[in-house]
């Protein structure tokens, strides 16, 4: 069966580009000028009707769809598809007027006001109500319309009022609850409620972890987060149930955060996509922006199953929200979306079209900038849209990785809750550290939840798994036991499902593979280093490992600076059924990870695309037909790399080398194609 967006790509007619369009801003005459710029810029798809609620249904009973009308019969006329948001992520004055109990309620117990987005309590009747009428009246009204080629469903679930405290959702929250758990006595078994007389004797007795006087119940937060995440997702469905009924045939998505954001699990409403599209922003304080890209993109891919995916929005240059809102530099949008193209997506989008003169986010940048088409954001992104027409070949072909990064919302909201061993560990740190490893290396690697088919990689890396379900758990063991190699980061497989230690000592679901016991948790202060046995010192966390099966390939050094387990192990190694288990149980430096996850890949197999020279990033998508290799330069000077082929995108391909200025992005069609990374 072709992919949906191979599908979305045919109907726009190659690789998707544009961003959000926000004409209710506007005045008609600029309408015209938007669409004539557009086509100017190589535009083909545009995001429609996101925040426009309050033009769509005026009053309670009343619709206007004029606007809608003319700017799809305007777009359409001019060659432009339209991905067609349901506009519920901002509900209108009138709303919030008529049904003031369906704001959402801080863990304060403050009901937050109206004037911004996502004003409303994702368990509420009414908000379902109104949201469900509107999405069904919008689909019968549009669903033959020859511009709509994609369904936008809402817009960021949960960036907002992921976590709403009011009694509608207290009252949810005990429904979600007894379904899950089916008996008190499971509950209080599972949350462990025996600590500090929390024990529940009616369902009625549990509320959301509201404001209290200490610590909460840590289950109960848990579960908090999850029915918190499945409350919106049942939005999500409910909107997908009546998009698919009413308008059949037309592929829906919704725009998830990826590494943006732990709101809500990715891999659950990423399930329920015809294709997984994605939002990405750089952070301005992050000097290696474009290493936290390329690992959202491959989480996309991994949410994607491999499959080609839609990058949403980013930005031309800076956003609004950060506290210095730094702009990009000459090039780096172009480094940037191509960098997610050659990570398997194929649509790049931008929010928005053109940037508002008034309201929150009149300083976010947009492809037409305030001062219009003499400027350099909109010089590049005319050249943008031109180098996307002439990559169209690439579409449809697929990024093939052997390497998988277990990625984990469960983990992430369970490490990070209140009263652990270390406030410093960080989730999305550990990823980054590991991931940041494979990048340098150009080792491709897809980013997929723990209870994945680990079977198609050569390695899978697993950092700071902190939680991990039984199932999961014989998941990641049956990989190693078949042959694989599994390379585990500290602080992983701790706790089961519910937040519960597992006995017998540390790391409970992991002890037996990595053949290792962990006597204790040595979290490590700010500033504080230990040495490592042949230079390098690690940092944050330590731990005592006392090896059972299991060899060491690193210790720490001796006391006194070798931390608090001089001597003792840092890296081990366990041979397991046909596979290999590593364990690194401290925050490596940059280097011995590195040296690390190498080891690990050469063993598994696992192939770097080129060997590059440093800072230059390699990416191949193949297909049928061809492979393509992609190059980013993020040095300062020019680099190359053996390839053979044609080089598209105007690049040198001489002598078996393929030349990268400095800053630029070059494409190689191979001769021969290749099939492996
Ligand atoms: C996203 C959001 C957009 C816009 C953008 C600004 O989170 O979906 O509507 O606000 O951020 O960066």
């Amino acid at each position: 069966m072709t992919d949906p967006l191979t599908l979305l790509n045919d109907r726009v007619g190659g690789i998707a580009y544009g961003g959000d369009y926000n004409p209710e801003q506007w005045p008609r005459e600029v309408w015209r000028e938007d669409v004539r710029l557009m086509r100017a810029a190589g535009v083909n798809l545009v995001t429609l009707g996101v925040f426009s609620w309050s033009r769509i249904q005026p009053r309670p009973d009343t619709y206007d769809w004029s606007l809608l009308d003319e700017v799809l019969d305007l777009v359409h006329r001019n060659g432009i598809g339209v991905d067609l948001a349901t506009p519920t992520a901002a509900p209108p004055p009138w709303f919030t007027r008529a049904h003031p109990q369906a704001r959402p309620v801080t863990s304060g117990g403050t009901r937050l006001s109206h004037g911004s987005r996502q004003v409303f309590c994702p368990s509420h009747p009414a908000y379902a109500e109104a949201a469900d009428a509107l999405v069904e009246a919008l689909a019968i009204r549009y669903r033959a319309h020859p511009a709509v080629v994609l369904w936008h469903v809402h817009n960021e679930w949960g960036n907002h009022n992921a976590l709403c405290y009011c009694d509608t959702s207290a009252a949810a929250f005990r429904d979600w609850l007894r379904a899950r758990h089916g008996s008190l006595d499971v509950l209080n078994e599972a949350w462990g409620t025996d600590f500090w007389s929390q024990r529940y004797g009616d369902w009625e007795e549990i509320d959301p972890p509201r404001d209290t006087t200490a610590f909460h119940n840590p289950g109960q937060d848990l579960d908090f987060r999850r029915f918190s995440s499945d409350a919106l997702l049942a939005r999500h469905r409910a909107e997908s149930r009546i998009l698919r009924r009413f308008a059949p045939g037309i592929p829906l998505t919704t725009n998830l955060m990826g590494t943006l954001e732990k709101k809500v699990d990715g891999h659950a409403f990423a399930a329920e996509c015809d294709l997984v599209s994605v939002d990405h922003y750089l952070t301005a304080a992050d000097p290696e922006g474009h290493v936290g890209l390329a690992l959202n993109a491959d989480l996309a891919r991994g949410m994607a199953g491999g499959r080609p995916w839609l990058l949403m929005e980013h930005s031309t240059s800076a956003v609004n929200w950060q506290p210095v809102n730094v702009a990009k530099k000459p090039d780096e949008t172009r480094r940037n979306s191509l960098t997610h193209l050659a990570r398997g997506a194929d649509g790049v989008l931008f929010f928005q079209w053109r940037q508002s003169r008034a309201g929150a986010e009149k300083w976010h940048s947009a492809m037409l900038p305030h001062g219009g088409t003499d400027s350099r954001v909109w010089k590049e992104v005319s050249r943008l849209g031109a180098d996307l027409a002439d990559l169209t070949e690439v579409v449809g072909t697929r990024v093939v990785s052997e390497v998988a990064v277990l990625f984990d919302w469960q983990t992430w909201w369970a490490l990070e809750l209140e009263a652990r061993p270390s406030g410093e560990v960080r989730y999305l740190e550990a990823v980054r550290d590991w991931y940041e490893a494979l990048w340098s290396l150009n080792i491709t690697c897809d980013l997929v939840p723990p209870g994945a088919d680990l079977t198609p990689y050569r390695a899978v890396l697993a950092p700071n798994l902190y939680l991990l379900s039984d199932e999961d758990a014989k998941n990641v063991t049956r990989y190693v036991e078949r042959g694989g190699q599994l390379a585990v980061g500290y602080f992983s497989g701790v706790v089961d499902h519910h937040d519960r230690v597992r006995p017998g000592g540390h790391p409970g679901a992991l002890r037996d593979v990595l053949g290792l016991r962990v006597d204790e948790y040595l979290p490590l202060r700010a500033g504080e280093a230990a040495r490592l046995d042949g230079g390098g010192h690690a940092v944050r966390w330590a731990e005592r490992i006392e090896p059972r099966e299991c060899e060491t390939v690193l210790s720490f050094a001796d006391a006194p600076d070798g931390g608090p387990a001089p001597g003792a192990p840092a890296v081990t190694r366990n041979r397991y059924g046909r596979g290999t288990a590593w364990y690194a149980g401290t925050r490596l430096p940059r280097e011995k990870l590195r040296d690390l996850v190498r080891s690990v890949c050469e063993q598994g197999g696992a192939a770097p695309v080129v060997d590059g020279p440093p800072g230059l990033e390699a990416v191949r998508r193949s297909g049928p037909d061809g492979s393509y290799l992609f190059l980013v330069n993020h040095t300062d000077s020019t680099r190359s790399v053996p390839a053979d082929g044609t080089g598209l995108l105007g690049a040198t391909v001489r002598d078996g080398r393929a030349v990268v200025p400095a800053g630029a992005v070059v494409v190689v069609r191979e001769h021969p194609a290749k099939r492996r990374p």
